[in-house]
């Protein structure tokens, strides 16, 4: 069953040659008398003609049924005139078909293999297998494919060694819940899968391994959402005697060489670089889009006098009152759609939408009666607002406001059609100069903003220290139910240390995030209090961290990027699970499989588990 060449590869060059393909049947159409039959293959589709004259074959030909298997032999001819098809890259030549081999007939499918199928994503993950002959699917996985192996290419030109980890392990904190498995050895214990290699690379760092990768599979229990799979793959790096502008030359220099090899992509180097504070200021969110401008104002110093109470009083609380101004749209902004708005922003706990149009004779606002034409000059000024547009207010505590203004921004780039007004097609950023550490309102605790092992930016062990006696364990002062990686912290940015983080940003979605770690013992012994994680603990969960951390440990940093989230945004794909073979879907579950599943009490038994049913109500929490 020798086959010539993939049935996507043939072109005019092979014309009068005999050949051998094999592949699935796309399509068969009868033109009178003549059968014609696509072939496909993952390379792509060629035009198989089947003639009368050759009467048992044509015959055969005949049961030829979607996605039938087979093997043709045959000459390829260029095609009459007239019938070329420039859309296919085969669309100059067919293929006159001499013997046929039938080695799989095959039932109907579920769904139709096109990208115009409208299956739902339940079934179209029930059959994967079916749904990933998908040419979109199909180029999806073949694309990661060639990025990883760029990655790998330049990774390895540069020194770096992959060096595998453990999946059966220790619980590593990265900020989601573990998947833990029983261990039938130790009954009563559990392995935890990995939620990322992270501390595994920082011991291989101190064996001496100074350049570190691996290409990896995480795992982490969370809320799955369009960018988040229980399951996932980081590029994970890590290296030795670096500061953080290594680590992100490192990453700029592997991702120009990997998009050019992969893609054919030339990107300009060095990427933007932007701080925390100033992010978050100008964009609401520490992973701020530049395809668009819609930067965030603050005009809580004028806002501190006027008349109207929702603004002065949040200023004199210590809120802020922020806005965006775009172009009043007169088809999206009517007034019931203005008000409606306030749903964007509701969920980050604002309490309204405030909005004021700037028309060419003044001012079309239902709040514009609390401010004297000073005031409205003033805020017009600010926003720089010419007739014709639309100013959008959030008055609130910091950790409210910049997280709705900063979804409003996005809302308001994809309603207008401003994403690609500004930068280019992708926009690459570091964030720089994160927070140590956010307060978490649920834990009533300092928790790190990255994982605990970040170094602080700090000059001396003094300024930690004087954190650690004004605010360890002291509560902020506001407590809500922002649900964001900014919340509290937010409103007592001035007080918190800062680390040597960094993340990287793509078109506004967090592609990475890394840092250089702490490799002192005494250092991350202290970090550990300041989490209010107690000696016994931190003996008990990272005690072989702070052993290693004894010999010799030398000075090091690293990174991960999400491959799943680089692929879908390099192939426009608004899910993580188009670039994933076989993802989990919302609920985390497989359609495919069934998994995850019950196992039979036996299984449990060595396991030393007890079935969920027959655990006495009182032992049930
Ligand atoms: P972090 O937790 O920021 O850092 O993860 C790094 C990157 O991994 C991707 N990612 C995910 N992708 C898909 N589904 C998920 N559930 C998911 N969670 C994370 C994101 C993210 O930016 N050990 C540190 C890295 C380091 O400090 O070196 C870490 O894991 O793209
Ligand atoms: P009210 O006085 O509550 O009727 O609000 C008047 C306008 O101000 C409405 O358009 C509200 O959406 C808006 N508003 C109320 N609270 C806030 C707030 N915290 N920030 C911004 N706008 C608000």
């Amino acid at each position: 069953m020798k086959r010539t060449k993939y049935c996507g590869a043939f072109c005019v060059k092979d014309i009068g040659q005999k050949v051998t393909v094999c592949g699935w049947v796309h399509s068969r159409r009868d033109h009178g008398g003549v059968l014609f039959v696509d072939l496909r293959d993952r390379e792509g589709v060629v035009q198989l003609v089947f003639k009368p004259e050759f009467n048992e074959l044509f015959k055969q030909a005949e049961g030829l049924h979607s996605e039938y298997v087979v093997s043709v032999t045959g000459t390829v001819g260029k095609r009459p005139e007239g019938t070329a098809n420039p859309k296919l890259p085969t669309g100059e030549i067919e293929i006159i078909a001499e013997t046929l081999e039938i080695l799989n007939t095959s039932d109907p499918l579920p769904f139709e293999i096109s990208e115009f199928s409208n299956a739902g994503e339940e079934l179209r993950l029930k059959y994967r297998y079916l749904d990933l002959r998908r040419p979109q699917l199909k180029e999806n996985m073949i694309f990661r494919n060639k990025l990883s192996q760029a990655i790998r290419k330049h990774l390895a030109s540069e020194g770096f060694v992959d060096i595998e980890t453990p999946f059966l392990t220790k619980s590593t904190p990265e900020g989601a819940r573990d998947f833990l498995v029983p261990s039938r050895l130790n009954p009563g214990t559990f392995y935890a899968l990995p939620q990322s290699p992270q501390l595994f690379k920082q011991l291989l760092m101190v064996s001496g391994f100074d350049k570190y990768y691996q290409i990896v599979r995480c795992f982490r229990d969370e809320d799955l959402r369009a960018d988040r799979q229980p399951e996932f793959t980081q590029v994970d790096i890590e290296m030795s005697f670096v500061e953080p502008d290594d680590v992100i030359a490192m990453v700029e220099k592997m991702l120009s060489a990997a998009l050019k090899e992969a893609a054919g992509l030339e990107i300009k180097t060095p990427f933007k670089r932007i701080c925390y504070d100033e992010a978050i200021g100008r964009y609401g969110s520490d992973k701020p889009d530049l395809r668009f401008a819609l930067e965030l104002v603050n005009i809580s110093d004028i806002a501190k006098t006027v008349k109207f109470k929702v603004f002065s009083d949040t200023v004199a609380n210590k809120g802020i009152v922020c806005g965006i101004c775009c172009k009043d749209d007169k088809e999206k902004f009517s007034r019931q759609k203005l008000e409606s708005l306030k749903e964007v922003v509701a969920p980050f706990g604002a309490r309204g939408l405030a909005w004021i149009k700037v028309t060419e004779s003044g001012f079309d606002s239902p709040i514009a009666k609390f401010f004297t034409p000073e005031e409205l000059a003033e805020i017009k000024k600010r926003f720089n607002a010419q007739p014709g547009t639309v100013i959008f207010f959030v008055a609130d505590k910091p950790a409210v406001t910049y997280p709705a203004l900063g979804c409003l921004r996005t809302y308001l780039a994809k309603e207008l059609n401003l994403i690609g007004t500004e930068g280019g097609k992708y926009e690459f950023l570091w964030v720089v100069k994160f927070p140590l550490l956010e307060w978490s309102g649920d834990n009533k605790r300092w928790v790190s903003m990255h994982h605990p092992f970040t170094m602080p930016d700090i000059k001396d062990m003094a300024e930690l220290d004087q954190f650690t006696q004004q605010g360890n364990g002291d509560s902020p002062q506001t407590e809500h139910g922002a649900k964001s990686k900014l919340s509290t912290s937010l409103d007592n940015a001035g007080a918190v240390p800062k680390a040597l983080a960094y993340d990287i940003v793509l078109n506004g979605t967090e592609l990475g995030g890394g840092s250089i770690r702490i490799h002192k013992k005494e250092l991350q012994e202290k970090i550990f209090k300041l989490l209010g994680i107690s000696d016994e603990e931190a003996r008990d969960r990272f005690g072989f961290l702070l052993e290693a951390l004894k010999f010799g440990a030398p000075p090091h940093g690293g990174i991960a990027l999400g491959l799943d989230r680089f692929v879908a945004l390099l192939n426009g794909e608004e899910s993580i699970r188009d670039v994933i073979a076989f993802p989990k879907t919302q609920k985390g579950s497989c359609p495919l499989t069934g998994g995850p599943d019950r196992v039979a009490p036996k299984q449990l038994k060595e396991l030393s588990i007890l079935p969920m049913e027959i655990v006495p109500a009182e032992k049930k929490q």
